[in-house]
């Protein structure tokens, strides 16, 4: 049997590197990791999301920055980066990896 990490569909990563860190991305991890787990959104709660902290994303001055994969079909992997990110959107953005919807644009580095 796989351990639970391999049920994963998606997976997000915050910067909490210095910059994105000095404008408030370790709270905002600590805050979506709660959030996470009360609306069991979390791999190991029973959703499809796991996260995790990044290092630096190389876009410093338009943090917090966030970036994710996913798996929506085998052979398939989508990834996306995103600027200036705060909690309503960092759950938003959560919860439409969990549930494999459409992804948000805005705040978008590619779109
Ligand atoms: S410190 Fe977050 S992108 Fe560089």
């Amino acid at each position: 049997m796989k351990p639970s990490f391999f049920k994963t569909r998606a997976h997000l990563l915050v910067c909490t590197s210095e910059k994105c860190a000095s404008k408030g991305s370790r709270i905002l991890f600590q805050t979506l990791w709660n959030a996470l787990e009360r609306e069991r959104l979390a791999y190991y709660s029973g959703g499809h999301v796991r996260l995790t902290e990044a290092g630096c994303l190389g876009a410093c001055q338009f943090g917090p920055n966030a970036t994710f994969y996913r798996q929506l079909e085998p052979g398939n992997l989508e990834e996306g980066w995103y600027y200036g990110m705060d909690f309503p959107k960092m759950l938003n953005l959560a919860r439409v990896l969990n549930d494999g919807n459409k992804l948000p644009i805005e705040n978008r580095f590619d779109q």
